[in-house]
């Protein structure tokens, strides 16, 4: 069997594609380079959703905003004590299951909604409700309590766009294996959610920040990342099971936080970046381990004012999109998906 199901080919999509020999991420037809930092969010929903579910129109998505916003920030106590990322799949947990375009434009709303209200409430501030803005200035509205300036709006919009699809990665392929049983978009979005909070996959940029603030100056870059790499540590933001180049989706998010006021930060994490690159040449000559998008998500939602533990799940705001669309495709499309494991277990005595 192929470890890791590398190179196995488990659907068909007209969604996207990830070329991992050129660097390219082509979502519906449109290269990554026509859409982010072009498109907002709510037409990529639009792209993502054509034919397959009906999209919420810009009004429709932030009226649901507004019912989840009602429904969730007065009661957000009942998660106190979790994760910011688990408070929010509990919440998801409760929301109707089926395969209307309504749920879709709730599933959308829900983490929009209720990532900023639960950032606010541990840091001891009420809940901002949404103002029927775009998607991303309303998201950045909530957090801040404050209308952001255009170049943050901007950069929040060109993160939810980069990260909306990405090809049969490990959350969107468990939507799809959740969906193939006929069951509900919050299903599917519930196991997703599941599938990306490992740090293999939408857990990492939390530990870049961590792993920045343990190198702490550019000039301790290098030792700092040797050290780890002999405990046999990942150097998170690095790496890419299907790229062998470096992440299209770091340009775009390195670019989306150039346009924002310059950080001490940024300097520290291009030393760490050169650092990583080279020594992960040096240990793995033969395998192309290049800059992973994880690694611009930390810096663009550290200068945002995202907390990092509420990294992870500001991912899924944006690619609660992909996932939904997917687990469409996948319903109206596709089979019930029902692989064949090879037993290497013991046999029964008398088999043996
Ligand atoms: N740091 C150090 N070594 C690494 C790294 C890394 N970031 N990435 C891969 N390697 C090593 C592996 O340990 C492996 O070594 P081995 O053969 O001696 O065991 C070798 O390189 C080959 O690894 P791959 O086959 O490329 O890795 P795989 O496809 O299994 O993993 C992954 C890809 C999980 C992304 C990996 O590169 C990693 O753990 N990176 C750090 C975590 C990270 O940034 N995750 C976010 C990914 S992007 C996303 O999901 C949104």
């Amino acid at each position: 069997m192929a470890s890791g199901l590398d190179d196995v080919i488990a659907a068909e999509t007209a969604l996207s594609d990830v070329d991992g020999l050129a660097g390219k991420l082509i979502v519906r037809g449109h290269s990554l380079d026509e859409l982010a930092g072009r498109s907002s969010f709510e037409e990529i929903v639009g792209l993502l959703f054509d034919g397959l579910i009906e999209p919420p129109s810009p009004r429709q998505l932030a009226d649901a905003r507004m019912a989840v916003f009602d429904r969730f920030a007065g009661r957000l106590d009942r998660f106190a004590g979790l994760p910011v990322f688990d408070a929010v799949r509990a919440a998801i947990a409760l929301l109707r299951d089926d395969t209307s375009a309504e749920c879709a434009a709730v599933l959308l709303a829900a983490p929009a909604v209720i990532v900023p209200a639960l950032v606010r409430v541990a840091r001891g501030e009420r809940p901002v409700a949404p103002s029927g803005q775009d998607h991303a200035s309303d998201v950045l509205t909530m957090l801040q309590g404050r209308r952001p300036s255009p170049a943050e709006a901007a950069a929040l919009e060109t993160y939810l766009v980069a990260v909306a699809d990405h090809g049969l990665n490990a959350s969107t392929f468990t939507a799809r294996v959740v969906a193939s049983t006929q069951a509900g978009l919050t299903s599917s979005v519930l196991a997703a959610l599941g599938a990306l909070k490992g740090p293999l996959h939408g857990g990492a940029p939390g530990p870049v920040l961590d792993m920045l603030d343990a190198v702490g100056t550019p000039q301790r870059a290098e030792a700092v990342l040797r050290a780890m790499l002999a405990r046999g540590e990942r150097l998170m933001g690095f790496g890419h099971r299907i790229y062998r180049v470096r992440d299209p989706r770091a340009d775009a998010l390195k670019a989306a936080l150039l346009t924002l006021p310059p950080s001490p930060r940024m300097e520290l994490a291009l030393a760490v970046e050169a650092a990583a690159l080279k020594l992960l040449r040096e240990k793995k000559p033969d395998r192309p381990l290049e800059t992973n998008v994880e690694f611009f998500t930390a810096l663009l939602l550290d200068a945002l004012g995202f907390p990092r533990e509420a990294f992870t799940a500001v991912f899924a705001i944006g690619r609660t999109a992909g996932w939904i669309a997917h687990a469409r495709e996948q319903a109206l499309s596709g089979r019930l998906i029902r692989p064949k494991s090879r037993y290497v277990g013991p046999l029964p005595r008398e088999a043996a």
